[in-house]
């Protein structure tokens, strides 16, 4: 058997952590057609069963391995397109036209995926063998209170997750990066930061300095590996006080991320109207060039970047994130190992 090793947990961190939620794709992505992504290591493909709810399997016909993305949706199966078996949405085979009763027929070996749809985006979970069952899936109180108004801005940059992840669990990026920006050009240009415990993760902030520029960053674990942070808004940002971003991040391969910002303000009634209009008009073309910046940034980042570091105080937050994951990842790789069961 395979031990874990640096490696081993190397690459399972490429592809993710499991026994959490990630999110798939928006949730326009699915049309009529079944459509074919790359996440987490896997090859999937995706449609609506009859009741409209997303589907995700292993894109692997059990045949020849043909992708089931070319076949045929038919509601809760999908016929392969080049010899016609039939897999039903929880991976096992129905019929076998070309050979009725053979033995593949009513084996249950397409790996499938739980997936929930929730404000605009389409979630799976990614057990590993031990953990099949999905675990409850929280949203901050950004997404799930009615209090709240959000806009998803999904994209997809050249590089690794992690390095997203990295990202916003840095700040003191936006006073340099992002100095041009319309509600980053304050604050000062040095801070002392912390790390403060919450129950469902950590907060990376700066010692007092609040609501001036990104002060902050947050690392939730509700079931999906959520950031959150605030970014103070000019009167021209209109009512609603600070912007809030929750983010997550999910490998498409290991130099692809798909990237899920929900760009959320406390507005209701004439304001959430108010944000809601400026969002479209304004607001939503800056916030897109602020991205910009960090995409071209990290894209051109060499895939060892991380290999050749020297962190400093301002780092507390990065290295305790992947710390985080790392851990993750090192014991459910144990776990798999102490019960006989192939590292994945
Ligand atoms: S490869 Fe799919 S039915 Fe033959
Ligand atoms: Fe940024």
């Amino acid at each position: 058997m395979t031990a874990v090793t640096n490696q081993s947990i190397g690459n399972l961190l490429t592809k993710g952590v499991r026994n959490v939620w990630y999110p798939i794709c928006p949730s326009h992505f699915l049309g009529e057609k079944p459509i074919s992504l790359r996440r987490l290591g896997f090859k999937v493909v995706l449609w609506r069963d009859v009741a409209g709810r997303p589907v995700m399997l292993e894109d692997h016909c059990p045949h020849r391995g043909a992708p089931l993305s070319m076949g045929m949706p038919l509601g809760d199966r999908i016929a392969c397109g080049y010899h016609g078996v039939e897999v039903r949405k929880d991976g096992t085979v129905v019929t076998v036209p070309g050979s009725p009763g053979c033995k593949l027929e009513g084996k249950n070996c397409v790996k499938s995926f739980p997936t929930e749809e929730r404000h605009g985006v389409i979630f799976a979970y990614a057990g590993d063998a031990l953990h099949p069952e999905p675990i409850e899936l929280q949203f901050p109180e950004q997404l799930s209170s009615p209090e709240y108004s959000s806009f998803l801005c999904y994209c997809e940059w050249e590089g690794d997750y992690r390095y997203v992840y990295d990202n916003v669990m840095d700040p003191m990026h936006g006073t340099f990066l992002h100095k041009q920006s319309h509600s980053m050009s304050f604050g000062d240009t040095t801070a002392t930061f912390r790390v403060r415990e919450t129950p469902t993760g950590f907060v990376f902030e700066k010692e007092g300095q609040r609501n001036v520029n990104f002060d902050w960053t947050e690392f939730l674990d509700t079931g999906v590996h959520w950031m959150r942070l605030e970014i103070p808004y000019p009167a021209t940002g209109g009512p609603g006080g600070n912007f809030h971003i929750i983010g997550a991040y999910t490998p498409i391969t290991e130099r692809r991320a798909a990237v899920f910002h929900w760009r959320c303000r406390k507005v209701d009634g004439w304001q959430r109207d108010t944000w809601r209009f400026l969002y479209k008009n304004r607001l939503e073309a800056r916030h897109w060039r602020v991205l910009e910046q960090d995409r071209v940034m990290l894209e051109q980042f060499e895939p060892d970047a991380n290999l050749r570091e020297n962190l400093y105080q301002h780092d507390m937050g990065v290295a305790r994130l992947r710390r985080v994951f790392r851990t993750k990842a090192e014991a459910q790789l144990k776990a798999l190992e102490a019960a006989g069961l192939p590292l994945q």
